[in-house]
């Protein structure tokens, strides 16, 4: 018997105060278009297309082949945002399939007796790992909004678990992280380091387990994964190895559906995530703080310190207030204003840097990290799915609970460990973030949809703290009128309040450039390595024109645009 649970409909006061506004529903395009981190989840989700599904069947294809063939990434064992659009009645919603903490943590369970985080523990097997969100958003997704049976949604990723999928490039790399971290589980480093080293590119990794449980998954739905064999096997396998989770914790699951954060800027519509996602909020605050200034009048030295004033306070602002809804509560309205926009530019000068420290809250630093991964789809009649999903760092907790192939996360280092201490990430938090049993921890990613009349924009992007920033940056770009090849390729910067600092893409700017920013009073800081892995997809109605790009950063993506009718 497939179980699917009733959506649970949660609300918060969202006004957006730019404009709020509705716009008529869009006949649809003719074609069909996926762009993901994977050609084999792009693939996936074309055939669901192919075979009569819909945008939001397509979408459970493509995050299913996702948790196969980019463990790195995401996974069943994690969980994720997907925004939904659906075209004939305009009705958006995010599913959050967002993990939540075991109801036997605790606020202080990374602290040692001097009141230290023990990094390792709030990153490092077990003990990391938030109870998996993904399979029941899946469930969720096929049963309420899709139009094919779960199984035929779920078969790609069941046949590439069963006949495995090929080492990449990306694959090793990210491996190359995390190797020494899995090797403490000899039976997790197996699945994808056969004979304990980082597989050669070309090397075909099978995961029979993670088969097994999709299979159940797509036979019994919730029930296939949350209870009965696979859940007595994820609660003994991840407790015998330090973990804290009871069968109740999931069996207790839920996926919320959130209102989405909706706003308008220079004539568009914004559809972005809600919390516990802070992307919504802050791309929604950073806009506003910006409204005012032309930014195309802008050189990019005035550009780069203009945005960056407002990321600085955005994220002081996530710092301080932001957390799961059910939990804490977040003074939307507030943040979203325009007076309060106004009170904060007030702060903002175009000729000097506001020091950090001069806003309240703490310092912090910030290492390098990519991770999660991101799709945007739309389907012949215009329905769109923007797909941001995770399992944290690189590999998630690096550890695989005997027996199920389900490669948990460690997203509960999103959470803060103890108030103004830097995660993983360097982002710093509060008391709206301190672990609560059940509670979700606080996310960047940030799924989003752009539209007007003309025009329509799905995108997102994987990369920690600065998802949001990167998927602010390919707003802009595309409402100044530039196709996904523009946005996914853009030179990225940002700025996240602490440390206190900008950071470049490598290349982005000359030295003359990052001199004049210095001068304003900004620390600048160039990265050897890139981030993100943006992929977007764009309907341009005026002109019928459809098109899907992926980050050229990494050269696994996949881009498709189809006819399909
Ligand atoms: N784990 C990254 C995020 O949710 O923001």
């Amino acid at each position: 018997m497939l179980s699917c649970r009733r959506p649970v409909l949660r609300a918060i006061a969202l006004v957006s105060v730019l404009s709020f506004f509705s716009l008529p529903a869009l006949a649809g395009p003719g074609r069909v278009a996926v762009s993901s981190a994977h050609e084999e989840a792009t693939a996936a989700g074309l055939e669901i297309l192919a075979a009569g599904g819909n945008a939001f069947d397509a979408a459970v294809a493509v995050s299913a082949a996702l948790a196969v063939v980019e463990p790195a990434s995401s996974g069943i064992g994690g969980g994720g945002f997907w925004l939904l659009h659906r075209a004939e009645d305009d009705f958006s919603v995010m599913v959050d399939g967002r993990e939540t903490a075991p109801s036997a943590a605790s606020r202080d369970m990374y602290l040692d007796e001097d009141g230290e985080v023990v990094r390792d523990l709030a990153i490092n097997g077990p003990l990391a790992a938030g109870i998996p969100g993904a399979p029941a958003a899946w469930v969720h997704l096929a049963g309420n909004y899709g139009q094919l049976p779960l199984a035929d949604v779920l078969a790609p990723a069941i046949r590439l678990a069963e006949d495995g999928f090929t080492v990449d490039a990306k694959y090793q790399t990210l491996l190359n992280f995390r190797a020494h971290v899995m090797l403490r589980w000899p039976e997790t480093a197996e699945i994808f380091m056969p004979g304990g080293e980082v597989p050669d590119v070309g090397t075909r990794i099978r995961q029979p387990d993670l088969a097994n449980t999709l299979r159940l998954l797509a036979e019994q739905g919730f029930d296939g994964f949350y209870r009965g064999p696979v859940a007595e096997k994820l609660v003994a396998g991840t407790n015998a190895a330090g973990g804290i989770w009871s069968l109740e914790d999931l069996a207790a699951y839920e996926v919320v559906e959130r209102e989405v954060i909706r706003t308008g800027y220079r004539g568009y519509e914004l559809l972005t995530a809600s919390p516990p996602s802070s992307g919504g909020i802050a791309i929604a605050q950073i806009l506003n703080l910006i409204e005012p200034y032309d930014l195309e009048a802008l050189d990019r030295v005035g550009r780069v310190h203009l945005l960056a004033e407002a990321m600085r306070r955005a994220y002081r602002d996530r710092a301080l207030y932001l957390g799961d809804p059910d939990f804490v509560d977040i003074p939307v309205a507030m943040l979203l204003s325009s007076d309060y926009a106004a009170g904060l530019r007030a702060g903002m000068r175009m000729d000097r840097a506001t020091p950090s420290a001069a806003l309240a809250a703490d310092p912090s630093l910030l290492p390098e990290s990519d991770n999660t991964t991101h799709f945007s789809l739309m389907d012949a009649e215009g329905n769109l799915v923007s797909g941001t999903l995770t399992i944290n760092l690189p590999y998630g907790a690096a550890f695989v609970p005997p027996g199920t192939g389900v490669l948990l996360n460690n997203e509960m280092d999103d959470f803060s460990a103890a108030p103004g201490v830097p995660n993983e990430y360097g982002l710093i938090g509060f008391e709206a973030n301190a672990i609560e049993p059940d509670k979700r921890m606080l996310s960047s990613m940030s799924p989003t949809i752009v539209k007007s009349e003309d025009r329509v924009a799905v995108l997102g992007t994987p990369g920690g703290a600065r998802i949001i920033t990167m998927v602010l940056l390919g707003i802009l770009d595309f409402i100044e009128g530039n196709d996904p090849e523009s946005w996914v390729s853009l030179p990225r910067f940002h700025h996240q309040y602490q440390p206190d600092e900008i950071s470049l893409e490598r290349g982005f700017l000359s030295d003359e450039e990052i001199a004049e920013l210095e001068a304003l009073g900004h620390e600048v800081t160039v990265r050897a390595r890139t981030w993100g892995n943006m992929h977007g997809v764009m309907w341009d109605r005026a002109n019928d024109r459809v098109e899907a790009a992926h980050d050229p950063r990494w050269d696994s993506g996949g881009a498709e645009v189809r006819e399909l009718r």
